[in-house]
């Protein structure tokens, strides 16, 4: 009796303290214009309002059931993409669900067989000043490009260079690379996904990268001032892709934008690299390499608010989003020791820890281990 009660004094002190939202319909409506001021969201017409207040109200209650189930270990909130239903965040934010392709062996850097245990604690590379500031995506699929062009921003500075933010639509309106040798449906695809193994191998052949200021980020503002309505870039696969948007601006074409003389003048990328998928492993190359491609399954992440990520449900084998892991190191409370990767998402500082979030690690959590890549870099 005496076990019960403590129990449940135990499981009372998990619950009270969670985030959860009032779900009437007068409470929703008064978080609902307190989020719309805070985003500075104004919707068309009145239908749109009616509409838009429906998907609201669900996700309150999503996220109320989100946070129980969870039981604060992750924690989520109404954030950014409240008023996105999470069909419409999957269609929009995420890219269509793949499985992670495995490479040829030499492709692989391997561990050197250190165990965990002799890891450091912690370690990572955005508190070294090795990481620029989080980017946000806006309205599109774009997550392939801000990871594989933030691993390459990492490598640049590695060799010793000033700290870049590089230009990601130029990688977004460009790259059109499918993968032939491997006769499956990977490929590029602009706003609607893409590899970032792809990417590399894109940025070898274009020979560099301009930079961010020179090659601004326009095709997921969401037609706030400064969107383009990009094009497809060469060699877009319709099969592999879906149909292109059905209607682009010629001037906002990558063959009338791309400019190779304002190239970064030394960075070349001349080949890519994959990291076995041991966590050991991952995390010794993170130290060895810089900060790295990853990718995962991102279904449930579209409400994360803290903690370390561990959802109740998530694919190991089909991925949806792509990111860079920059450190990890252990969360620790009085019942139990968590490790973790730091991640840095596309998703604006707004989002989640300032733009990060950490996620689980050591059980390949919604495949964040399968697909591990780096660029190389030429030497100067
Ligand atoms: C990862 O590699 C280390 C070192 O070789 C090994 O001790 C460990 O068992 C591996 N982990 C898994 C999950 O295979
Ligand atoms: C990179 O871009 C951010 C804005 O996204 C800006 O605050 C920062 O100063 C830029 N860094 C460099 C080194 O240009
Ligand atoms: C992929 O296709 C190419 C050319 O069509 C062919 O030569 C190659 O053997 C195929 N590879 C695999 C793994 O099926
Ligand atoms: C586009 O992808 C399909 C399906 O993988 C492939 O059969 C076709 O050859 C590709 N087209 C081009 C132009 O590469
Ligand atoms: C196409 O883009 C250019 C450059 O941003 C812009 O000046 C022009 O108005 C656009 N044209 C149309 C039809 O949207």
């Amino acid at each position: 009796m005496n076990k019960m009660r403590s129990l449940c004094l135990i499981l009372f002190f998990f619950t009270v303290g969670l985030a959860k939202y009032p779900e009437d319909e007068k409470s929703v409506r008064w978080l609902m214009n307190r989020w719309q001021q805070e985003y500075n969201v104004v919707y068309k017409s009145a239908t749109q309002n009616i509409e838009k207040f429906k998907t609201f109200r669900e996700n309150v209650k999503y996220i109320n059931w989100l946070n129980k189930a969870h039981n604060g270990q992750t924690e989520f909130e109404l954030n950014k993409f409240a008023d996105l239903s999470p069909d419409e965040f999957k269609s929009k934010i995420l890219m269509p669900k793949r499985q992670p392709p495995t490479f040829e062996s030499s492709r692989y850097i391997r561990g050197s067989g250190l165990h965990e245990r002799d890891l450091p604690e912690s370690f990572d590379w955005s508190t070294q000043g090795r990481v620029t500031p989080v980017k946000d995506q806006g309205d599109v699929g774009t997550c392939w490009a801000f990871s594989t062009v933030e691993n390459i921003e990492g490598q640049w500075i590695q060799l010793g260079q000033p700290m870049t933010n590089l230009s990601v639509e130029q990688v977004v309106e460009c790259d059109g690379v499918a993968d032939i040798p491997h006769n499956n449906t990977h490929a590029d695809c602009g706003i609607f996904g893409g590899w970032p193994y792809l990417a590399y191998q894109y940025v070898m052949k274009a020979g560099g990268l301009q930079t961010w200021e020179d090659y601004w980020y326009c095709c997921g503002l969401g037609g706030k001032p400064g969107t383009c309505d990009i094009c497809p870039a060469a060699g877009y696969n319709w099969t592999r892709c879906g149909p292109p948007v059905p209607y682009c601006n010629m001037t906002q074409s990558c063959a009338v934008k791309i400019n190779p003389k304002k190239f970064v003048p030394g960075l070349k990328v001349v080949d890519w690299k994959a990291v076995d998928p041991n966590e050991t492993a991952i995390a010794e190359q993170l130290m060895n390499i810089g900060p790295l491609s990853v990718a995962l399954d991102a279904t449930l992440l579209q409400f994360y608010h803290k903690g370390v990520f561990d959802p109740i449900f998530c694919s190991k084998s089909n991925l949806d989003h792509a990111v860079l892991v920059v450190g990890f190191g252990k969360e620790k409370d009085l019942f139990s020791t968590k490790p973790f990767w730091k991640v840095k998402n596309s998703w604006g500082e707004t989002w989640g820890e300032n733009g990060y979030f950490r996620i689980l690690r050591g059980s390949g959590t919604c495949g964040i281990n399968t697909q591990v890549t780096t660029a190389v870099l030429q030497k100067p």
